[in-house]
């Protein structure tokens, strides 16, 4: 593994899987009895947050406590970033505090790989979000959700077939799903109307559907992305109603999903327009268990940057029998 996490693309296919591997470790750490391991005792994890976050943040939070790490949260609201503080100045607080991992997000794209190769930190840094570019721990937690519930025996994702819907245009997490997914072997899908797509698509390693009802009937997953009106400045589709009619997983359409197949969405969604409320309560939705499976997989690339040491290392015996 490289030293810092910053896109889906630095994990060659041994890397994911062991990150995907030692997740699974990791994990029953979330169902032993006492949910802490000593590993990273004594290092410091900074969580960099100058964008909002619930999920991801929290999740962080907790992989790094789980393992015995000191815990820093920063977000840029009430700290001196608000008085200008630049990127450059936050690092160096953080270099002199003796941060081991920095966790960033942050709304401009690549400001994650700056923090990294500008030379002013020395621990690890993890993308947990870049603008519209990259987010790659989602990534592997939605690679480790669909390995629990589809697993092809080999433990890669080998021949699944994924559709990720909606808003590619500004979503790190299809980026990055489609660069790992590819990695491990799926076929992916987006599905968007032409306006959401990003220029350039048509290189990235998937294809490329305009019509949800011909995709759904062949695919094991369908991951929903959350429109980001956030970040539209423009009209992007007619209607919220015509979004939901052409692009919305509702229980009808998700009817017509193969059996087994798996419904997602990476949070916070927007019931009724993306995703309807059933569909997202319903049967087939595995939209809770990626916020949990999300803290063993920051746990599994905390482990890794940090400790670097084959799993071997983690004393089982604090796990207790699995
Ligand atoms: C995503 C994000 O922030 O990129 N959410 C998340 O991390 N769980 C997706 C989104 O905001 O729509």
């Amino acid at each position: 593994m490289n030293r810092h996490l910053l896109s889906a693309a630095d994990l060659s296919v041994e890397d994911a899987l062991r990150v995907l591997d030692t997740a699974e470790e990791m994990s029953r750490v979330a169902d032993a009895p006492v949910r802490k391991l000593p590993t990273l005792r004594g290092r410091t994890v900074v969580n960099l947050f100058f964008e909002d976050s619930t999920r991801t943040r929290i999740s962080f939070e907790a992989a790094a406590k789980r393992l015995s790490a000191d815990v820093i949260n920063f977000s840029a609201k009430g700290s001196s970033v608000s008085k200008g503080e630049s990127l450059k100045d936050t690092a160096l607080t953080l270099e002199a505090m003796g941060a081991d991992a920095v966790v960033i997000r942050h709304s401009a794209s690549g400001a994650p790989h700056r923090l990294a190769h500008a030379g002013w930190l020395h621990g690890s840094v993890i993308n947990a979000g870049d603008g519209t570019h990259e987010h790659p721990t989602q990534a592997l937690l939605d690679s480790f959700t669909m390995r629990r519930h589809l697993r092809n025996g080999k433990g890669d994702l080998a021949g699944v077939r994924v559709a990720i819907v909606g808003d590619v245009l500004h979503s790190r997490v299809a980026r990055s799903n489609v660069l790992l997914l590819a990695t491990l072997g799926a076929s992916v899908t987006l599905v968007a109307p032409p306006t959401l797509l990003p220029v350039g698509v048509e290189k990235w390693p998937c294809s490329i559907s305009y019509d949800l009802d011909s995709v759904i009937t062949k695919v094991d997953v369908v991951m929903a992305l959350r429109v980001q009106l956030e970040r539209m400045s423009d009209a992007f589709f007619p209607s919220a109603r015509e979004y939901s009619r052409r692009f919305g997983l509702d229980t009808v359409r998700l009817a017509r999903l193969p059996d087994g197949a798996i419904v997602m969405h990476p949070g916070p969604m927007n019931r009724g327009l993306e995703i309807s409320a059933e569909a997202a309560d319903g049967l087939r939705s595995v939209i809770v268990e990626q916020v949990a499976n999300g803290v063993s997989v920051r746990m599994a690339v905390l482990y890794l940057l940090l400790a670097g040491a084959p799993l071997t290392d983690i004393d089982y015996k604090t796990l207790g029998p699995s």
